[in-house]
């Protein structure tokens, strides 16, 4: 299977999800869009009114903020990956429940292992506390932390600057640094990948060991 149809594969898995209670009088479930070749990723909270709607992420006034933010960092929503810490619309819009950030977290986890982003941006607190639970957004927001392979860079959830216009400037300001970040990022892909060891090439199998035997030792 490819990336691109792995992500299909998940998406399709999460459109029929009845795991916990959140599907209950939900219209479309929103398993998150964008190239599975992105290098960078976003994941905000759950979908509202308008992506229950949709079945899509970011499509009301979040979305619309989203894209500027986005056009601040030279970045296209086509080229990113977008996608929430749940994946069915919270009934009024409430906060996720441990249980259901916890079921929709195996579709997470599978969708970050296929794109395998350089780059993560967490939008709000229930993302940022997949990789920092300690930690309070006003402290650590926009800046990145390695985690592994990635660089995991905690943002304020647009909705926060939509509601707290004191929010906006230091939105953008963190968003006008993601294109050294990823550049950052990307480097340290390059040195990382010179560094590794060349792969080891395949021992050819003489013609008296034969290929079963070798097997029958596993
Ligand atoms: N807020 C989110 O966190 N996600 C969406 O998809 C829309 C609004």
């Amino acid at each position: 299977m490819t990336a691109a149809e792995e992500l299909a594969q998940i998406a399709a898995e999460v459109n029929v999800c009845t795991q916990c209670k959140l599907h209950r009088g939900t219209i479309k479930a929103v398993p998150g869009e964008g190239p599975a070749t992105a290098k960078i990723m976003f994941i905000g909270e759950a979908p509202g009114f308008n992506e229950d709607r949709q079945g899509r992420p970011f499509v009301g006034a979040s979305g619309q903020f989203l894209s500027e933010l986005l056009a601040l960092a030279g970045l296209r929503r086509q080229d990113v990956f977008i996608a929430n810490v749940v994946k069915h619309r919270p009934p009024n819009n409430r906060d996720p429940e441990p249980d259901e950030i916890a079921a929709c977290g195996l579709f997470l986890e599978r969708q970050i292992n296929v794109i395998d982003p350089r780059v993560i941006v967490t939008l709000g607190r229930f993302s940022m506390a997949k990789w920092f639970p300690n930690e309070r957004i006003t402290r650590i927001h926009g800046q990145p932390r390695w985690v592994g392979e990635r660089l995991i860079v905690p943002m304020m959830h647009p909705a926060a600057a939509l509601h707290q216009p004191q929010n906006r400037p230091l939105l953008e300001a963190d968003f006008q640094r993601l294109p050294d970040i990823l550049a950052q990022a990307e480097r340290e892909y390059a040195k990382r990948a010179a560094a590794a060891p060349p792969p080891v090439a395949a021992a050819p199998s003489t013609p008296d060991e034969p290929e079963l035997e070798q097997l029958s030792m596993f």
